[in-house]
Protein backbone atom coordinates (compact mmCIF):
# COMPACT_ATOMS: atom_id res chain seq x y z
CA UNK A 1 0.00 0.00 0.00
CA UNK A 2 1.33 3.55 -0.94
CA UNK A 3 1.17 5.92 1.84
CA UNK A 4 -0.12 9.29 0.85
CA UNK A 5 2.20 12.12 2.11
CA UNK A 6 1.12 13.98 5.75
CA UNK A 7 2.36 16.86 6.94
CA UNK A 8 5.29 16.17 9.18
CA UNK A 9 4.80 17.39 12.56
CA UNK A 10 7.78 18.19 15.16
CA UNK A 11 6.54 19.18 18.34
CA UNK A 12 9.30 20.61 21.16
CA UNK A 13 8.38 18.86 25.24
CA UNK A 14 9.91 21.45 27.14
CA UNK A 15 9.20 19.16 30.17
CA UNK A 16 9.46 21.26 33.29
CA UNK A 17 11.77 23.90 32.13
CA UNK A 18 11.84 27.29 30.79
CA UNK A 19 10.65 30.62 32.68
CA UNK A 20 8.29 33.36 31.54
CA UNK A 21 11.17 35.35 30.21
CA UNK A 22 13.18 32.82 29.08
CA UNK A 23 10.38 30.89 26.66
CA UNK A 24 9.55 34.61 25.48
CA UNK A 25 13.33 35.18 24.02
CA UNK A 26 13.20 31.40 22.85
CA UNK A 27 10.04 32.05 21.01
CA UNK A 28 11.16 35.77 19.68
CA UNK A 29 14.68 34.59 18.33
CA UNK A 30 12.65 31.37 16.58
CA UNK A 31 10.59 33.54 15.20
CA UNK A 32 13.09 35.88 13.65
CA UNK A 33 14.54 33.12 11.46
CA UNK A 34 13.00 31.50 8.78
CA UNK A 35 11.06 28.23 9.49
CA UNK A 36 10.32 25.66 7.20
CA UNK A 37 6.89 25.48 5.31
CA UNK A 38 5.36 22.41 4.89
CA UNK A 39 6.12 21.45 8.66
CA UNK A 40 3.88 21.79 11.26
CA UNK A 41 5.40 23.36 14.79
CA UNK A 42 3.99 22.65 17.87
CA UNK A 43 5.34 23.96 21.31
CA UNK A 44 4.10 22.44 24.56
CA UNK A 45 5.50 24.83 27.11
CA UNK A 46 4.55 24.17 30.80
CA UNK A 47 1.05 25.59 31.96
CA UNK A 48 2.69 28.98 33.22
CA UNK A 49 4.12 29.25 30.14
CA UNK A 50 0.88 28.22 27.99
CA UNK A 51 -1.32 31.60 28.09
CA UNK A 52 1.62 34.21 27.24
CA UNK A 53 3.16 31.72 24.09
CA UNK A 54 -0.35 31.40 22.80
CA UNK A 55 -0.72 35.71 22.42
CA UNK A 56 2.93 35.41 21.19
CA UNK A 57 2.20 32.81 18.23
CA UNK A 58 -1.04 34.33 17.79
CA UNK A 59 -0.74 34.61 13.95
CA UNK A 60 2.33 32.74 13.45
CA UNK A 61 2.96 29.24 11.77
CA UNK A 62 3.95 27.87 15.08
CA UNK A 63 1.16 25.80 16.94
CA UNK A 64 0.56 25.68 20.95
CA UNK A 65 0.19 22.17 22.97
CA UNK A 66 0.11 21.53 26.54
CA UNK A 67 2.17 18.64 28.06
CA UNK A 68 -0.39 16.54 30.32
CA UNK A 69 -4.01 17.67 31.58
CA UNK A 70 -7.19 15.81 33.70
CA UNK A 71 -10.01 14.82 31.91
CA UNK A 72 -12.73 16.59 33.53
CA UNK A 73 -14.41 19.87 32.20
CA UNK A 74 -14.09 22.02 35.82
CA UNK A 75 -14.73 21.33 39.51
CA UNK A 76 -12.91 19.86 42.80
CA UNK A 77 -9.73 18.44 41.46
CA UNK A 78 -7.00 20.46 42.84
CA UNK A 79 -3.65 20.81 41.24
CA UNK A 80 -5.38 19.91 37.62
CA UNK A 81 -6.02 21.81 34.66
CA UNK A 82 -8.57 20.79 32.22
CA UNK A 83 -9.16 20.83 28.28
CA UNK A 84 -11.26 23.90 28.79
CA UNK A 85 -8.19 25.64 30.24
CA UNK A 86 -5.85 24.49 27.77
CA UNK A 87 -8.60 25.71 24.70
CA UNK A 88 -8.93 29.03 26.77
CA UNK A 89 -4.92 29.32 26.86
CA UNK A 90 -4.97 28.80 23.01
CA UNK A 91 -3.33 25.45 23.08
CA UNK A 92 -4.74 22.86 19.75
CA UNK A 93 -2.30 19.69 20.51
CA UNK A 94 -2.02 18.07 24.45
CA UNK A 95 0.65 15.45 24.80
CA UNK A 96 -1.04 12.95 26.44
CA UNK A 97 0.59 9.75 28.51
CA UNK A 98 4.29 10.52 28.52
CA UNK A 99 6.18 7.67 29.91
CA UNK A 100 7.42 10.01 32.99
CA UNK A 101 3.68 10.62 33.53
CA UNK A 102 3.32 6.96 33.22
CA UNK A 103 6.51 6.40 35.96
CA UNK A 104 6.46 9.09 37.99
CA UNK A 105 2.62 9.62 38.31
CA UNK A 106 1.72 6.13 37.50
CA UNK A 107 -0.86 7.25 35.00
CA UNK A 108 -2.29 3.75 34.33
CA UNK A 109 -3.42 3.32 30.55
CA UNK A 110 -7.19 3.70 31.44
CA UNK A 111 -6.33 7.28 32.66
CA UNK A 112 -4.90 8.32 29.42
CA UNK A 113 -7.62 6.84 27.74
CA UNK A 114 -9.57 9.28 29.18
CA UNK A 115 -7.64 12.36 28.92
CA UNK A 116 -7.36 11.26 25.23
CA UNK A 117 -11.38 10.58 25.14
CA UNK A 118 -12.03 14.11 26.61
CA UNK A 119 -9.30 16.06 24.81
CA UNK A 120 -11.01 15.01 21.03
CA UNK A 121 -14.39 16.02 22.63
CA UNK A 122 -12.91 19.33 23.26
CA UNK A 123 -11.41 20.14 19.94
CA UNK A 124 -7.87 19.22 21.30
CA UNK A 125 -5.53 17.18 19.40
CA UNK A 126 -3.79 14.50 20.88
CA UNK A 127 -0.36 13.30 21.01
CA UNK A 128 -0.21 10.09 22.35
CA UNK A 129 2.57 8.52 23.50
CA UNK A 130 3.23 4.91 23.87
CA UNK A 131 6.84 2.76 24.16
CA UNK A 132 8.66 0.14 25.85
CA UNK A 133 11.46 -0.01 28.81
CA UNK A 134 14.46 -2.00 27.96
CA UNK A 135 13.58 -4.45 30.37
CA UNK A 136 10.53 -5.49 28.38
CA UNK A 137 12.37 -4.95 24.91
CA UNK A 138 15.04 -7.57 26.39
CA UNK A 139 12.04 -9.38 27.48
CA UNK A 140 10.99 -9.01 23.38
CA UNK A 141 8.32 -7.33 24.94
CA UNK A 142 7.88 -3.86 22.29
CA UNK A 143 4.95 -4.40 20.37
CA UNK A 144 3.02 -6.34 22.92
CA UNK A 145 3.21 -3.22 25.09
CA UNK A 146 2.62 -0.30 22.56
CA UNK A 147 -0.64 -2.48 21.46
CA UNK A 148 -2.14 -2.51 25.13
CA UNK A 149 -1.10 1.22 25.86
CA UNK A 150 -2.68 1.74 22.66
CA UNK A 151 -5.61 -0.45 23.53
CA UNK A 152 -6.05 1.66 26.76
CA UNK A 153 -5.20 4.77 25.50
CA UNK A 154 -7.22 4.68 22.38
CA UNK A 155 -10.34 3.04 24.04
CA UNK A 156 -12.39 6.24 24.15
CA UNK A 157 -11.77 7.80 20.64
CA UNK A 158 -15.04 8.21 18.28
CA UNK A 159 -14.50 6.75 14.66
CA UNK A 160 -15.35 10.64 13.46
CA UNK A 161 -12.81 12.05 15.63
CA UNK A 162 -10.04 9.53 14.59
CA UNK A 163 -8.40 11.91 12.16
CA UNK A 164 -7.23 14.33 14.86
CA UNK A 165 -4.67 11.92 16.50
CA UNK A 166 -0.96 11.76 16.72
CA UNK A 167 0.41 9.25 18.16
CA UNK A 168 4.16 9.11 19.28
CA UNK A 169 6.12 5.70 19.15
CA UNK A 170 8.73 6.74 22.45
CA UNK A 171 11.25 4.05 23.69
CA UNK A 172 11.11 4.91 27.07
CA UNK A 173 14.94 3.61 27.39
CA UNK A 174 15.69 6.74 24.48
CA UNK A 175 14.03 9.49 26.33
CA UNK A 176 16.62 11.45 27.41
CA UNK A 177 19.79 9.19 26.98
CA UNK A 178 21.09 10.30 24.10
CA UNK A 179 21.04 6.45 22.85
CA UNK A 180 18.29 6.93 19.88
CA UNK A 181 16.25 3.85 18.81
CA UNK A 182 17.72 2.91 15.31
CA UNK A 183 15.37 4.53 12.32
CA UNK A 184 14.85 0.97 11.26
CA UNK A 185 13.64 -0.50 15.03
CA UNK A 186 11.04 2.76 14.74
CA UNK A 187 10.10 2.26 11.73
CA UNK A 188 8.94 -1.32 12.22
CA UNK A 189 6.65 0.05 15.23
CA UNK A 190 5.43 2.88 13.63
CA UNK A 191 4.67 0.95 11.37
CA UNK A 192 2.75 -1.61 13.76
CA UNK A 193 1.03 1.21 15.21
CA UNK A 194 -0.05 2.60 11.92
CA UNK A 195 -1.93 -0.67 11.07
CA UNK A 196 -3.47 -1.46 14.67
CA UNK A 197 -5.01 1.89 13.97
CA UNK A 198 -6.66 1.08 10.67
CA UNK A 199 -7.91 -2.08 12.23
CA UNK A 200 -9.96 -0.21 14.72
CA UNK A 201 -10.65 2.76 12.86
CA UNK A 202 -10.63 2.01 9.21
CA UNK A 203 -7.89 2.46 6.26
CA UNK A 204 -8.90 5.88 5.97
CA UNK A 205 -8.19 6.57 9.54
CA UNK A 206 -4.54 4.99 9.33
CA UNK A 207 -3.49 6.86 5.84
CA UNK A 208 -4.05 10.39 7.91
CA UNK A 209 -2.24 9.13 11.27
CA UNK A 210 0.90 10.97 11.57
CA UNK A 211 2.92 9.05 13.95
CA UNK A 212 5.92 10.64 15.77
CA UNK A 213 9.25 9.01 16.80
CA UNK A 214 10.78 10.56 20.00
CA UNK A 215 13.76 9.93 21.62
CA UNK A 216 16.89 11.73 21.97
CA UNK A 217 16.17 13.54 18.46
CA UNK A 218 18.57 16.17 17.45
CA UNK A 219 19.60 17.99 14.28
CA UNK A 220 21.78 15.20 13.18
CA UNK A 221 19.82 12.14 13.48
CA UNK A 222 16.08 13.32 12.77
CA UNK A 223 16.43 12.32 9.33
CA UNK A 224 17.29 8.86 10.34
CA UNK A 225 13.10 8.38 11.17
CA UNK A 226 12.10 10.98 8.73
CA UNK A 227 13.11 9.20 6.00
CA UNK A 228 10.53 6.84 6.35
CA UNK A 229 7.43 6.97 5.16
CA UNK A 230 5.48 5.62 8.23
CA UNK A 231 7.28 8.35 10.87
CA UNK A 232 5.73 11.91 10.50
CA UNK A 233 8.03 13.55 12.54
CA UNK A 234 9.48 13.68 15.78
CA UNK A 235 8.53 14.86 19.62
CA UNK A 236 11.81 16.25 20.95
CA UNK A 237 12.69 17.18 24.63
CA UNK A 238 16.51 18.07 25.62
CA UNK A 239 17.13 19.07 21.99
CA UNK A 240 13.89 21.80 22.02
CA UNK A 241 15.23 23.68 25.13
CA UNK A 242 17.71 25.85 22.90
CA UNK A 243 16.67 27.87 19.35
CA UNK A 244 19.71 26.48 17.97
CA UNK A 245 19.64 23.11 18.15
CA UNK A 246 15.32 23.15 17.82
CA UNK A 247 16.14 25.12 14.26
CA UNK A 248 18.45 22.76 13.07
CA UNK A 249 16.01 19.96 13.59
CA UNK A 250 13.43 22.21 11.61
CA UNK A 251 15.67 22.88 9.15
CA UNK A 252 16.98 19.26 8.28
CA UNK A 253 13.42 18.28 7.79
CA UNK A 254 12.45 21.29 5.85
CA UNK A 255 15.04 20.53 3.41
CA UNK A 256 14.36 16.66 3.27
CA UNK A 257 11.21 17.18 2.32
CA UNK A 258 11.73 19.79 -0.25
CA UNK A 259 14.30 17.42 -1.58
CA UNK A 260 13.14 16.15 -5.50
P1 LIG B 1 14.41 13.67 24.58
O1 LIG B 1 12.91 13.57 25.14
O2 LIG B 1 14.35 14.27 23.19
O3 LIG B 1 15.13 14.56 25.56
O4 LIG B 1 14.97 12.28 24.55
C1 LIG B 1 11.85 13.18 24.31
C2 LIG B 1 10.56 13.16 25.07
O5 LIG B 1 10.56 12.79 26.25
O6 LIG B 1 9.49 13.50 24.54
Amino acid sequence: MTIPQRRPILAANWKMNMTLAEGGAFVKELLARSLPAGVEVVICPPFTLLHLLGEKLQGTSLKLGAQNMYFEEAGAFTGEVSPLMLKDAGAHYVILGHSERRAHFKEEDSLVGKKVGAALEHGLSPILCVGETLEERKEGKTLEVVERQLAGGLAAVPRERAGNMVIAYEPVWAIGSGQAATGGDAREVSAFIRRLYGDQFGREAESSLRVQYGGSVKGDNIRDFTGYPEIDGALVGGASLKADSWHAILQAVGQQISAP
